[in-house]
Formats: C-alpha cells, structure tokens, sequence
C-alpha cells in the first residue's frame, strides 16, 4: 500500500515537473532525512552492542521515532534530478534508484517490516532488542550496498 502510493506520487510529479525546490536543497533535505534515521539508530546499536546501558524506556522511545520516520512521505524527497549523477559531490543516491524504483522500494518495504517488529519488542529487555536492532540494521545495509554509493 504504502509503496504504491510512493510510485503514484513520484510519477505524477515526474510528470509535471513541477517542485519549487532546488536539486541541491532536495538533495540536502533528503541527507537529512536520513541523518535523523541514523541518529536514532546510533542510540539502538550502541545499547544492542553494550556501549551504552539498555533501557526499556529510551530503546521504546527510539524504535518509535525510527518508526515516525517512516511515516514522512519521502518521494518528493526523490525528485528526478537528484542523483549522484546530477548532482556530483552533493549526494551518495544513485541513478538506480530511478530506474530500479520497484527495487528501491522493495528495500524500503523490508526496512519498514523491520521497524514495525523492533517496535514490537524494544521494550522487552535487551535479548529482545539484539537481534531486532540487527535485522533493521540488516536492511539499512542492503538498501546503502544496492543504492547508496560509497563516496560523493
Ligand atoms: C530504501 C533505502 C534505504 C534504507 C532502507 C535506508 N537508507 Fe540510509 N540512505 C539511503 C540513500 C539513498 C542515502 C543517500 C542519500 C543522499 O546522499 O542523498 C542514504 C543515506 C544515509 C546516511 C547518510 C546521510 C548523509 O549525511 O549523507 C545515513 C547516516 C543513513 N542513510 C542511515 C541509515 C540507517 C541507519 C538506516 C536504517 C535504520 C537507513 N539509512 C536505511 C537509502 C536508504
């Protein structure tokens, strides 16, 4: 559901072209996005690896952000033009994203499912969270290694 909508959006504004933003804030909004992801996600490694303290309360609280993050409509986010291709030095997206959007969003479904389970058990002590911080992280990878590249 949720991708379909994505698809939908992102090819009705393909179609009209029309975004008032720039490329190069599109760029900048869309890293900050993901800042905020990975922000939230240092503090569930940290507990998951034992370099900080688990607590029920703050691991409950953090997946539930991750969580709202994956609320915020992304695809103007990734308006056409916004590539490493388009945009050298700015930004680590891929042209694939693009042409493989089905691709991409598959990646984004399993994210999805994974936040959607770690919420489930963030709170139930820290042999719960390990292994469902480790899935998610799991699927931030596979998403980074298919459409992320590695330098700007
Ligand atoms: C569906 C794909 C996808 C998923 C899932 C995903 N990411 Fe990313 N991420 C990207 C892309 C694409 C970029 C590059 C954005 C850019 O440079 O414009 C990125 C960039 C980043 C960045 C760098 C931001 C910057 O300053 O340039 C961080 C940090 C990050 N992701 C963390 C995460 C974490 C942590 C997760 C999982 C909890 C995650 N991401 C899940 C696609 C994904």
């Amino acid at each position: 559901m949720r991708n379909l909508l994505l698809t939908t959006i992102i090819a009705a504004t393909a179609a009209t072209g029309a975004f008032a933003q720039s490329a190069s804030d599109t760029a900048k909004a869309r890293r900050a996005f993901y800042t905020l992801v990975g922000f939230e996600m240092d503090t569930l490694a940290g507990m998951a690896q034992g370099k900080i303290d688990y607590d029920a309360e703050a691991a409950s609280a953090t997946a539930k952000d991750i969580l709202a993050l994956t609320a915020y409509t992304t695809a103007d986010l990734y308006a056409p033009g916004t590539s490493n291709d388009d945009l050298p030095g700015e930004t680590r997206a891929k042209a694939d994203i693009w042409a493989n959007m089905a691709d991409f969003q598959a990646d984004g479904m399993a994210f999805y499912q994974a936040v959607v389970e770690l919420n489930d058990v963030a709170g139930n002590g820290l042999d719960a969270l390990q292994p469902a911080v480790g899935k998610m992280g799991g699927t931030c990878k596979a998403c980074h290694d298919d459409f992320r590249a590695k330098d700007f």
